[in-house]
């Protein structure tokens, strides 16, 4: 690494990187990723061995205090998932003054920046954990009980309130989908399905959405409005809303003859600005490793509750014909994580627009765990605060209005 503040110091010059294609912005201590090898680990654990064994909160909180917990610190922090489950009777006034078909992402970001005004952020709060404060059990408990309460809405339903005797994930699929004399019924699969999700979307470095909460923590912003941002960036069709458009593009294009060339041809088409979602990735350079892990739970979960979706035939059809395309060869694009989940929450009964939302539960603990490694570090919370290159005209005499033409 070099030292850019020197160069800044010694010669006036500052770095040209849009899109930070090569900036380190920080240290970081919670995930480490390869792109070259296609390696993602959460504080040293492969994050295929945490999909395979661990649950949700046994991942947020080893990414929250570095360490897997004991016996006795899950089953503490299960139970505060569940003390910590219900919203201000007042929130829920809310969801009735956003529009009909509100986008579920601007209400999430919303109601969790509002979280702030309902649940005072504290500074000397109570740590339990170790890296878990009550600020921050309270957010992860109840950004779940706000998406599926704005599902209700959305839908007109009654709202289902959080069970203490569920598990996280079984939890918000009760939440969503239990009606009044319609119970829902918790299939195992699909709470296996969900947990794996979430474990895999729980931290991914530097992304986007993680800089944004660093960047507006940065100014000294408190938890639940950084989130709130988080939220916010994590909507963009290039990062977590790719999720969306992977099946509106699937569907594209079952419902045009399955013309997987023409839409192939478009995505290549330097003059077009469409692009095939769900492929390419900046950082990874081979096949991202979470997206085979969802992919084969993409099949387990049609296969055991016998679905047949033809957008998965279609979704592993263009994945062929782009892995032998020398465009897509040549510039290492594979499917990303966005890829196949999708298809997994349509089995689930989750609505397309609700997909991102998805990807925010999951990706919380790790937004939490960057915001609170910056607060700790005094070097990288030094306000984010980029330089540019200024390329305008740098001197005009001023023109009164009566003058100008
Ligand atoms: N379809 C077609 N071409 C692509 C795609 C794609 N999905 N992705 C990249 N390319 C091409 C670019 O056109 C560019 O070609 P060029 O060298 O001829 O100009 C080359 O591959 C490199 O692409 P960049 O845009 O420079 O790569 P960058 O790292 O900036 O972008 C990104 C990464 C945003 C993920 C990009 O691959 C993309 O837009 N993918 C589709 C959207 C998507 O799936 N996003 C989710 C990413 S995962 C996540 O955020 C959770």
């Amino acid at each position: 690494a070099i030292d850019i503040r020197g160069l800044l110091r010694d010669t006036g010059y500052i770095t040209l990187d849009s899109g930070y294609m090569n900036t380190g912005s920080c240290e970081s201590t919670i995930t480490y990723l390869d792109g070259e090898q296609g390696i993602l680990r959460y504080r040293g654990y492969d994050i295929v061995d945490l999909a395979e064994n661990c649950l949700f909160v046994e991942v947020a909180y080893l990414l929250l205090t570095g360490e897997l917990p004991t016996y006795d610190e899950l089953e503490k922090f299960k139970f505060d998932m569940g003390k910590y489950a219900l919203i201000h009777e007042d929130m829920i006034h809310f969801f009735d003054h956003f529009p009909p078909h509100a986008s579920p992402m601007s209400i999430l970001s919303t109601m969790v920046g509002s979280l702030h005004d309902f649940y005072p952020e504290m500074d000397l709060d109570e740590d339990p954990y170790g890296g878990i404060t009550t600020t921050t059990a309270r957010l992860l408990s109840k950004i779940r009980t706000i998406a599926a309460f704005s599902y209700k809405k959305n839908m007109g339903h009654p709202l289902v309130y959080p069970r203490a005797n569920l598990s996280y994930c079984a939890n918000f699929l009760n939440m969503m989908f239990d009606r009044p004399n319609m119970p829902y019924k918790i299939e195992p699969v699909l709470v296996a399905a969900l947990n794996k999700l979430l474990i895999l979307h729980a931290d991914h470095e530097q992304n986007c959405s993680t800089s944004t909460v660093r960047l507006v923590g940065s100014a000294g912003v408190r938890l639940y409005p950084s989130i709130s941002a988080g939220i916010s960036a994590l909507w963009g069709p290039l990062h977590g809303g790719a999720n969306v458009a992977v099946i509106r593009m699937l569907e594209r294009i079952l419902a045009d003859n399955r013309s997987y060339d023409k839409y192939i041809a478009l995505a290549k088409d330097p003059d077009s600005p469409f692009r095939l979602s769900g492929f390419g990735h900046r950082v990874y350079r081979t096949y991202d490793p979470r997206a085979a892990i969802i992919k084969q739970v993409c099949h387990d979960v049609l296969a055991s509750l016998d679905i047949t979706d033809p957008l998965l035939e279609v979704a592993m059809e263009l994945e062929e014909r782009v892995a032998n395309d020398e465009y897509f060869q040549s510039r290492n694009l594979y499917p990303n994580v966005d890829f196949y989940s999708g298809i997994i929450y349509r089995a689930m009964g989750i609505p397309t627009n609700m997909f991102t939302v998805m990807f925010a539960l999951g990706r919380l603990p790790g937004w939490i765990a960057h915001w609170q490694e910056m607060n700790s570090d005094k070097e990288s919370s030094r306000i984010g605060r980029p330089r540019q290159v200024y390329q305008g005209i740098v001197h005009r005499p001023f023109v009164p209005l009566e003058a100008r033409s």
